[in-house]
C-alpha cells in the first residue's frame, strides 16, 4: 500500500513557469511513489475577489494544464474541490475546534485582509481550516507545497491533534514537503512570478511570445554594455530561469561567457529561449491537443466520482467519532 500524498492549486487560469518549477514539476515527480491526490480549489479561489463570468473556465482550463505538465489520471486523481461536498462538510466540523485566534495569527490571513481591507470575509480567516480538511479527507500523510504554506501545514497538525486528542485517533497528521526552496522570481527581478503582477511566462505561450518576454527580462543591472563583465549570480535570468531549464555545460558557459564579457545578455537570452522550448514545447503540444479533446469533461468528473467515494468513506467514520 502506498502513502497518501495531497496538494492544492487555486485555480488561476494557466500555469507559469513559476507554478510549473514550484509545484507541477513536483507532483509529476511524486505521483509514482505515493497515492496521489491533486485538487483545484476552486472554493479557496472565491475567498478574494474573482471573475464571476471567467472562473468556470479558469478551473477547466487549470485541468488541461496539469495533464498537459505530465499529470497521468492511471495514477493520480485530480478533481475538483467544489464537486465533493464532503469538503465543505468537515471543514465546518473542524471549525467547531479550531480556535478563533489560531486563525487570527495567520500570515497569510493578515496579509489578504490588509491587501483588501474593504472585505475581510470570514472565509479568508476559516481559509485554512478548508484546506486542512482537503487534507484530511483523505488522510494524507504528505503534502507538497511551497515554504509560504508552512505555516497551514502546521496549522492543520494542531488541528488534527487536537480531533485525535478529544474524538480519539482518527486523522492523520499531514508532513509537508517542501517542492520550492528557492522561489521564482518573475521577469522583473524583483517579486515572485505571479499572474496578477504580469511578471510571467506561461508554459503555454508560443515561442515568439516567450522570447519577447525573456527580452524583457531583468538581467544584472550592473552589466549595462555587452563589454562590461556581468555576475550570474546577481542576474536572474541566471538564477530563476537557466538554473532552471539549461543544462550543466551551458551553465559553465555562460558563467564564463558573462564574467568574462564574452557574451551579451541577448545572446545569453537566447540560449535559455532554446533551452526553454526544450521543456515547454511538449507541453504546450499536449495542452493543445487535450483542449481538442471533448472528453474533456468526462475525465473531469471521473476524477471528482474517485475523490468522492473515498471522501465519503472518511467523512461517514469521522461523523461517528463524533456522535453524528
Ligand atoms: N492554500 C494553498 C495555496 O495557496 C492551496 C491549497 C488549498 C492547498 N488546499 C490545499 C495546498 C491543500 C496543499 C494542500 O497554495
Ligand atoms: Fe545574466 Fe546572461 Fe546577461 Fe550574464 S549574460 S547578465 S547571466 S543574462
Amino acid at each position: 500500500m502506498k502513502e497518501i500524498l495531497f496538494s492544492g492549486i487555486r485555480p488561476t487560469g494557466g500555469i507559469h513557469i513559476g507554478n510549473y518549477l514550484g509545484a507541477i514539476s513536483n507532483w509529476v515527480r511524486l505521483q509514482d511513489k505515493y497515492e496521489s491526490f491533486f485538487c483545484i480549489v476552486d472554493y479557496h479561489a472565491i475567498t478574494t475577489p474573482y471573475d464571476i463570468k471567467e472562473l468556470r473556465k479558469l478551473i477547466k482550463d487549470m485541468f488541461i494544464s496539469i495533464l498537459a505538465c505530465g499529470i497521468d489520471l492511471n495514477k493520480s486523481t485530480l478533481f475538483i474541490q467544489s464537486k465533493v461536498s464532503e469538503h465543505t462538510e468537515l471543514a465546518w466540523i473542524l471549525s467547531c475546534i479550531t480556535n478563533y485566534n489560531w486563525l487570527t495569527g495567520m500570515i497569510q490571513f493578515k496579509e489578504k485582509s490588509s491587501h483588501n481591507p474593504e472585505n475581510i470575509n470570514t472565509g479568508l480567516l476559516s481559509y485554512p481550516i478548508l484546506q486542512t480538511a482537503d487534507i484530511t479527507l483523505y488522510k494524507a500523510k504528505y503534502v507538497p507545497v511551497g515554504e509560504d504554506q508552512l505555516q497551514h501545514i502546521e496549522l492543520a497538525r494542531d488541528i488534527v491533534r487536537k480531533f485525535n486528542y478529544i474524538y480519539g485517533d482518527t486523522l492523520i497528521e499531514p508532513k509537508p514537503i517542501i517542492t520550492e526552496s528557492k522561489r521564482i522570481m518573475g521577469l522583473d527581478a524583483v517579486n515572485k512570478m505571479s499572474k496578477s503582477l504580469n511578471n510571467y511566462i506561461g508554459i503555454t505561450e508560443s515561442s515568439e511570445e516567450i522570447f519577447s518576454k525573456l527580452k524583457t527580462a531583468v538581467t544584472d543591472t550592473a552589466r549595462v554594455r555587452k563589454t562590461d563583465p556581468g555576475d550570474p549570480q546577481k542576474c536572474n535570468v541566471y538564477i530563476s530561469f537557466h538554473k532552471n531549464f539549461s543544462t550543466q555545460e551551458d551553465l559553465m558557459n555562460i558563467e564564463d561567457g558573462c564574467k568574462n564579457a564574452k557574451i551579451g545578455c541577448i545572446d545569453c537570452k537566447k540560449i535559455l529561449h532554446k533551452n526553454m522550448l526544450n521543456r515547454l514545447s511538449p507541453i504546450r503540444e499536449k495542452y493543445q491537443e487535450i483542449s481538442k479533446n471533448k472528453d474533456i469533461d468526462d475525465l473531469i468528473e471521473l476524477g471528482n466520482k474517485k475523490a468522492k467515494e473515498k471522501a465519503k468513506n472518511v467523512l461517514n467514520e469521522i461523523k461517528e467519532k463524533i456522535g453524528l
